[in-house]
């Protein structure tokens, strides 16, 4: 019998109950074991849940879960900082397999984890982490160990990505945008975790620390969210046949690497520009593959359920490598800072050099770098980089 604790009882909780229930008949005859889920930590034994817990015991004890030593899997679903990280660090030492969803506390702690994982040989799997349903994970560490990863940019936040297209689609305010997105829940109450680009830089500090298999934390990405755009950039630049994405890049040349997110106008008919509504994509390039792309689900009680779900077969048949953790070496980061044309909206005049007029206080820079376009900025004014 193989015993699994699940922590987190919320949206996801719940849905990988609901799922490991519809999997287990089928698990158990492959494995030839049985498998059960007997705890379900939550913060309020009280609160009422919409999926059956199965006979499962709900408690708040942590312990329960962390001093029993016929649990062998722990499954973390509670979002929660500092008990996530409390949790999943002590069932590591415990030589209990980690599955998490939780992306605040792998780019928090994801190399001692993968650490503390590594020693104790057992697994720490996060598919769910990032990109929701989507697959990312997974096939970047496939892909990263059969040459070297050179570079990467996805949409990794579907309500932003909603927020924009829904600006580009409808004459509406930001503001109404975001109120919309709050009331059907694609949005938390306080959205600024999504529309700062905080949870974007979370997920690229997880990407981009497994493709070029060295550290890149949260500060070593430069980060702009979407709250100083407007209405009226994003339908000037989609009559123009853009896009605008928060898009979250990383690139590789030797040691040196530049990892940012930050709002940038793509071609509508590109792969990330063409992709509208709460979706999540990706693209990597390689050495010796061109690009692979992934797009899917980004978040949602079934889709990150199901990451997780596929997370637990691959530890109870150990289908995963255990050796395929976060890697320390430091490498040199350095400021996002490629040359492009910008969109800028700006109330002063400009001394930047200037292509062509797009209306009143509005303007198409020559190509210049990032940094200086910055620097050069006056108060109050939004720059947009234009892809071609
Ligand atoms: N929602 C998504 O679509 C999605 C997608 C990808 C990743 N994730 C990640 O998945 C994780 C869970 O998200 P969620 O949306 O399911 O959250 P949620 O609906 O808020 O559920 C959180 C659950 O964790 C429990 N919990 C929180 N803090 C706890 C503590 N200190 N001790 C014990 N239990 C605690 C809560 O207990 P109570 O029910 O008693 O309050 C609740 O059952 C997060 O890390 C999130 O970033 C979510």
């Amino acid at each position: 019998m193989i015993r699994i604790a699940l922590a987190g009882y919320g949206t996801v909780g719940q849905g990988v109950m609901d799922l490991f229930h519809k999997r287990k008949e089928a698990i158990e005859q492959r494995l030839g074991k049985q498998v059960d889920l007997p705890y379900v930590l939550v913060r309020d034994t009280s609160k009422p849940r919409d999926i059956d817990l199965q006979g499962a015991i709900l408690t708040s004890d942590v312990r329960r879960i962390l001093d029993d030593e016929t649990v062998q899997i722990v499954m973390e679903a509670t979002g929660d900082i500092d008990l996530g990280y409390r949790l999943m660090k002590e069932a590591l030492e415990k030589k209990k397999h980690v599955i998490t969803a939780n992306k605040s506390v792998l780019s928090l702690h994801f190399e001692e984890l993968s650490e503390k994982a590594r020693e104790h040989g057992v697994y720490l799997l996060y598919e769910a982490s990032v990109g929701g349903g989507t697959p990312l994970i997974k096939p970047l560490q496939d892909l990263s160990l059969h040459g070297e990863i050179r570079s990467l940019r996805g949409l990794l936040s579907g309500s932003c990505n909603y927020v924009l297209t829904k600006l580009r689609e409808e004459s509406i305010s930001y503001e109404e945008v975001v109120e919309e997105a709050t009331e059907l829940g694609f949005l938390e109450a306080d959205p600024i975790d999504d529309v700062g680009g905080f949870d974007t830089r979370r997920k690229l500090r997880i990407l981009a620390t497994l493709a070029f298999q060295g550290k890149t934390e949260e500060a070593d990405i430069s980060l702009e969210g979407i709250t100083e755009l407007k209405q009226e950039d994003i339908s000037r630049l989609g009559e123009r046949g853009y896009a605008v994405r928060l898009l979250a890049q990383a690139k590789r040349e030797g040691q040196r690497v530049q990892a940012s997110v930050h709002p940038v106008a793509l071609p509508k008919a590109s792969f990330l520009g063409a992709m509208d509504g709460a979706e999540n994509g990706v693209e990597f390039f390689g050495e010796n593959f061109i690009k692979v792309s992934f797009q899917g689900s980004g978040a949602g009680r079934y889709p990150t359920a199901h990451a997780m779900l596929s997370d637990l077969e691959d530890a109870l048949f150990e289908l995963r490598r255990k050796d395929l953790v976060a890697k320390k070496e430091p490498l040199h980061h350095e400021p996002f800072n490629e040359e492009t044309r910008f969109y800028i909206r700006s109330a002063e005049p400009l001394t930047l050099p200037v292509e062509e007029k797009w209306g009143e206080n509005i303007w198409l820079t020559a190509p210049i770098e990032y940094l200086q376009v910055k620097s050069m900025l006056p108060p109050g004014a939004v720059a947009i980089p234009i892809e071609k």
